[in-house]
């Protein structure tokens, strides 16, 4: 029997014993006909044992839930992977509320917030909504964030967001340039704290570039979040978290709502960071994807840079929207502008291997039809 056959009775009147076996094989999205690479979400979803943690919690107990079963263990799980205590871990409905709350605790209206440009936006909306002047430091020439003029921009600034890897661009910095950029940057502006997101970090293939969290045992205001959207595949049950320091991520929680994580959430969160066989297949299936696709640009005469992420962020030379607009009315949903970009480059997400063999056939009918009508004229 085909795992695809499986109806939602079926799964819940077996429960458990249904679950597992067709767990990772399930039916994937279906958007309308719609191929969704746009958000940079993950359409193969969690791993198996998250799966199968969601299932198991589904139980009268969710009747109960002041506070919600598994969201104290969950924090303990995270303490223990980082090797940290519970007091350094705050967690949220997604790391969104986290970036936003991290604006809110540390800039004012003469504490500016230091971030790139492109990046993610999420800091800089935040700032822009309660007037917190904005420094936007370009991106360099090989899209990678201007580690200098950051940390000449920091002095004085309420916080300093570091998106590593970035995105939309893909690039990551190595460890050693981290802790450089970290250290000069509290050493000239003790004050300033720092951001450091790492949503993307589980699909770097760089074994240089590691997470930050160690340093934000030593370093007042140095934060580090995290999000399980991305490889571990759960953005429609929003998780995220922070490490840092106590009073750091004490100052965070008391600046703004990080939502309220719920039992199948933290279950699934759970058995998902206890899982990193999965997150090992999920990098590689990614990788695979990724260059599936940057090849089939490559042969179409378009380079991609090296991304750690899961997209990809290209010069098409020619204006996002005319792309995106072009790609939609064939059924691909790629990503929105990014500024000062938007003129030449697209971002689009890495979906799974079927959706970007299907992808890939429309980027082609739309680049080579725009090829044929510009040497008409
Ligand atoms: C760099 C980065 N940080 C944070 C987020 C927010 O993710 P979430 O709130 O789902 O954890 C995203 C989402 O795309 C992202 O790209």
């Amino acid at each position: 029997m085909g795992s695809a056959g499986l109806s939602t009775s079926f799964i819940i009147g077996r429960g458990q014993e249904a679950m597992a076996f067709q767990a990772g094989t399930m039916p994937l999205p279906d958007d309308g006909g719609m191929i969704r690479i746009s958000s940079n979400e993950n359409a193969r979803g969690p791993g198996r044992k998250a799966m199968e943690a969601l299932q198991h919690a589904i139980s009268p107990r969710v009747g109960r839930g002041y506070p919600p079963d598994y969201t104290g263990e969950l924090v303990d799980t995270i303490a223990a992977t980082y090797g940290v205590n519970r007091n350094n871990v705050i967690v949220g409905t997604g790391s969104g509320p986290i970036l936003e709350a991290g604006v809110r605790a540390f800039c004012t209206a003469d504490k500016p917030l230091v971030t790139a440009a492109p990046t993610y936006g999420t800091p800089d909306g935040t700032a822009r909504r309660i007037n917190v002047p904005i420094k936007m430091i370009p991106v360099d020439r090989a899209l990678s964030l201007d580690l200098d003029a950051m940390a000449a921009a920091a002095t004085g600034g309420g916080m300093v967001f570091l998106c590593n890897p970035n995105n939309p661009t893909g690039t990551a910095h190595n460890a050693a340039a981290v802790e450089r950029f970290v250290r000069r940057v509290k050493q000239a502006s003790p004050g300033t704290a720092i951001l450091i997101d790492e949503a993307y970090i589980d699909y770097v293939h760089d074994p240089a570039v590691k997470t930050a969290v160690p340093l934000t045992q030593q370093l007042p205001g140095v934060f580090v979040t995290r999000s399980f959207s991305k490889a571990h595949g759960m953005a429609g049950l929003r998780l995220g978290y922070a490490i840092g320091q106590p009073e750091t991520v004490q100052a965070i929680s008391r600046a703004w709502s990080l939502g309220s994580v719920n039992t199948l959430t933290a279950a699934a969160g759970m058995a998902s960071l206890k899982d990193p066989q999965h997150i090992a297949e999920e990098r590689a299936e990614n990788a695979r994807v990724r260059d599936f696709t940057l090849q089939a640009f490559k042969d179409l005469g378009y380079q991609g840079s090296d991304s750690h992420t899961n997209c990809i962020f290209l010069d098409l030379k020619r204006p996002a929207s005319e792309f995106r607009d072009a790609c939609r009315a064939l059924k691909v949903q790629v990503g929105r502008d990014f500024p000062p970009f938007e003129k030449t480059h697209s971002r689009i997400t890495l979906g799974t291997m079927d959706e970007m063999r299907q992808a890939v056939q429309v980027f082609r009918k739309v680049l080579t039809a725009k090829a044929s009508t510009s040497s008409a004229a």
